[in-house]
């Protein structure tokens, strides 16, 4: 039995990296996928690629940043599937690798738009749908950087703590309505976000990566979708206001510095 059978899902940042996994792991098990993303040309071949394999996927562009895009993604996930069952605010952009006192307003700014605004305005549309159903779950994606300290990250975890902050309340408010709402923190996964880190700060970073980990490597994004399916189903039909850490336990070691150089 597929464990979204029927479920109506959509997804933002789904065209890359741990949000297109989770809409390919969200349409393996029979969910009708929504795929969002500012890139439309690599969002639109995604939906493709999962139709062609007998998946029910539709691709809309929406920049989460954009607040009209955000409340029509939702729209037409409703005129497509009937119903929106599952939403993952998963779209981010890593600004960062810099002293929080050397970031510019904008670059603050932008990086508050689009992690955290737009978790509140998906969120925001998405609910009085949910409300009306008597059910839904809406899944955060937070980091492993909301919980522990790293160089250079301050505004990106600050973001990622807000997201943990806000799902926790959520779960409080609309648990009486039937709608769970959790959050994932990954640790580092290879995606091409943190292909661009390595590009910025240099290969030294992904060997202390890989260190930082317990685990003794960083993780693949089917590995945090995998927890999304989860917290998609059923099954997890009691869990709400968690943060699932799929980190390879990053976030329970002591801090290690890595030799950089
Ligand atoms: N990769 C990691 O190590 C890691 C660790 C912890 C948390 N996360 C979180 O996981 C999520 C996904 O990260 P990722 O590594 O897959 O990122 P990624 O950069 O590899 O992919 C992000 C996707 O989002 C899209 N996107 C970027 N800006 C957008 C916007 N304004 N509107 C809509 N789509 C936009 C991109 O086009 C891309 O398809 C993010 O919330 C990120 O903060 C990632």
């Amino acid at each position: 039995m597929k464990r979204l059978k029927g479920k109506i899902a959509a997804i933002t940042g789904a065209a890359d990296g741990i949000g297109h996994a989770i809409a390919k792991a969200m349409a393996a098990e029979g969910a009708c996928v929504v795929l969002s993303d500012i890139d439309a040309d690599k969002g639109e071949a995604a939906a493709k690629a999962l139709r062609d394999g007998g998946a029910e996927a539709e691709f809309i562009r929406c920049d989460v940043a954009e607040e009209g895009d955000i409340r029509a993604m939702i729209e037409r996930t409703l005129t497509w599937g009937g119903r929106i069952d599952v939403l993952v605010n998963n779209a981010a952009v890593a600004i960062g690798g810099m002293p929080v006192h050397e970031m510019t307003d904008d670059q603050w700014h932008r990086l508050i738009a689009v992690n955290l605004t737009s978790v509140f305005r998906g969120c925001k549309y998405a609910l009085p749908h949910m409300i009306a159903q008597g059910s839904g779950s809406i899944i955060n994606m937070a980091s492993a950087q909301g919980h522990i300290g790293l160089d250079g990250w301050t505004a990106y975890a600050g973001a990622k703590g807000a997201v943990m902050a806000m799902t926790r309340q959520m779960a409080v408010e609309f648990g009486p309505a039937g709608i769970r709402v959790n959050s994932i923190s990954p640790g580092t996964i290879a995606t091409p976000m943190n292909e661009g880190v390595i590009a910025q700060m240099g290969e030294a970073v992904a060997r202390a990566w890989v260190k930082m980990h317990p685990m003794g490597r960083i993780g693949r994004p089917e590995e945090v979708a995998e927890a999304a399916v989860y917290l998609a189903s059923d099954a997890a039909g009691f869990t709400t206001g968690v943060d699932l850490r799929v980190d390879g336990g990053l976030c329970v070691t002591p801090r290690y510095v890595p030799d950089l150089v």
